[in-house]
C-alpha cells in the first residue's frame, strides 16, 4: 500500500462498514476501504469522500494482508450465510483470516462487529454460531480487540415483502413483546468512537442497541410516519410453519436469544443519545421507509 490510512474498514461497501468509514471520516480520520470492485458505483463514491481503496477479496488472504500494512486499527465484518455469498463455515474461515492478518501486522486495535445472538451459547442457526466461533478465535490470539454485538438493523425492516406497500407490516414479535433494534448510523458512529478509543475499549464486548421495540410501537410509529394507518401482525403460524428459517429465528425471538440484551441507558451514557424509531424514520430512515411504502407489488416481491 503506498498511501497510508490510520484504520482498514471491511465491507466498506456495504452497510455497517459503509457507516463506519463515513463516521471516521466525520470525526477527521483517514480510512482504507476493503473493496471488491474498485470501480463499482459505492466504491467509487467512497473514493470521492476521501476513503483509500485496497483492493481484495476475503477469500484471498494475501490480498487482505496487503490492505494491512501501517494501520493501527481494524474494522472488521463478514456476509454470512442468508446473503447467499458464503456459507456459514467461509465465513468463518473469513473471519479467522482478517484476525490473523491483524494479528500477524501487528494492528493495535481490532473490532469486531459480530451479531447480537452470538456469545450466548449454541443457537442452532449457523449465521450466528458462527460469530461466536470467531468471537472465541479473537479472543484466543494475541490481538486488543473489542467486540460489538448489534441488535437487529431498523434498516433491515425496510427489505421487500414486508407489507408496508399494502397497508400493513408483518415481523417477529407480538403486538406486545419488544426486541432491541438499532440504526446504522449509531452503530457507525459508536464503532468509530471504539476504533478512536483502544485503551478505553479493548477487551471487552458490547452489546448494541437503540431502543426496544414492540409490534404495537411498529404500528404506532409507522402509521403516523406514513400519515395513514399500517396494520402491525406477527408472522402468521401458518407461514413460520412453512418457513424453517423465519420459525427458528422467531423461536430464538421469543427465547430471547435475539431479542436483545444491550443495556441501552448504560450505552447512552458511554455513547451519547441513540436514535430512536420515530427519529430514524424523520431522518436516515426516511428514503428508506418512503421507497418501501412506494414499492410496488412487483417489486415487494423480489
Ligand atoms: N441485518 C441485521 O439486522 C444484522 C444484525 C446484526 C448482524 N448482522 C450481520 O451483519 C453482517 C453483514 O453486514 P452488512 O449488512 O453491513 O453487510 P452488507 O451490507 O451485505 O455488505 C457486505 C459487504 O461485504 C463485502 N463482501 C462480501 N463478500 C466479500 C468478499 N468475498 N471479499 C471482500 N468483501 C466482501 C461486500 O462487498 P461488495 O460490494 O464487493 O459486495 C460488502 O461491502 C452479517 O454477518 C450479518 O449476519 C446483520
Amino acid at each position: 500500500m503506498k498511501s497510508s490510512a490510520e484504520f482498514l474498514v471491511f465491507g466498506v461497501t456495504g452497510q455497517q462498514g459503509g457507516a463506519v468509514a463515513r463516521a471516521l471520516r466525520a470525526k477527521g480520520c483517514t480510512v482504507r476501504g476493503f473493496v471488491r470492485d474498485p470501480q463499482s458505483n459505492k466504491a467509487k463514491a467512497l473514493a470521492q469522500e476521501g476513503i483509500t481503496l485496497a483492493v481484495g477479496d476475503l477469500f484471498d488472504r494475501a490480498s487482505i494482508d496487503r490492505a494491512m500494512v501501517g494501520v493501527k486499527g481494524v474494522f472488521s465484518v463478514q456476509t454470512s450465510s442468508p446473503s447467499g455469498l458464503v456459507s456459514d463455515e467461509q465465513e468463518v474461515l473469513q473471519g479467522v483470516a482478517v484476525a490473523d492478518s491483524a494479528v500477524a501486522a501487528g494492528v493495535e486495535h481490532f473490532v469486531y462487529s459480530s451479531g447480537g445472538a452470538a456469545g450466548k451459547g449454541h443457537t442452532g442457526m449457523g449465521h450466528f454460531d458462527s460469530k461466536s466461533q470467531i468471537e472465541d478465535h479473537i479472543r484466543s490470539v494475541p490481538l486488543a480487540a473489542t467486540i460489538t454485538r448489534p441488535a437487529s438493523f431498523m434498516e433491515m425492516m425496510m427489505l421487500p415483502g414486508m407489507g408496508l406497500n399494502e397497508g400493513r407490516f408483518t415481523f417477529f414479535m407480538y403486538p406486545r413483546q419488544a426486541m432491541q433494534m438499532i440504526a446504522l448510523d449509531d452503530l457507525g458512529r459508536i464503532n468509530a468512537q471504539i476504533l478512536c478509543q483502544p485503551d478505553r475499549y479493548a477487551g471487552q464486548s458490547l452489546e448494541l442497541s437503540g431502543q426496544a421495540i414492540a409490534g404495537d410501537d411498529l404500528e404506532s410509529a409507522f402509521s403516523h410516519a406514513a400519515g395513514r394507518p399500517i396494520r402491525y401482525q406477527r408472522f402468521p403460524e401458518e407461514l413460520l410453519a412453512t418457513n424453517a428459517f423465519l420459525r427458528e429465528l422467531t423461536v430464538l425471538v421469543d427465547n430471547g436469544v435475539v431479542s436483545g440484551v444491550a443495556d441501552i441507558p448504560a450505552l447512552e451514557r458511554e455513547f451519547g443519545p441513540m436514535l430512536t424509531l420515530e427519529q430514524w424514520l424523520s431522518g436516515p430512515g426516511k428514503a428508506l421507509f418512503e421507497a418501501a411504502l412506494n414499492a410496488s407489488k412487483v417489486d415487494a416481491l423480489r
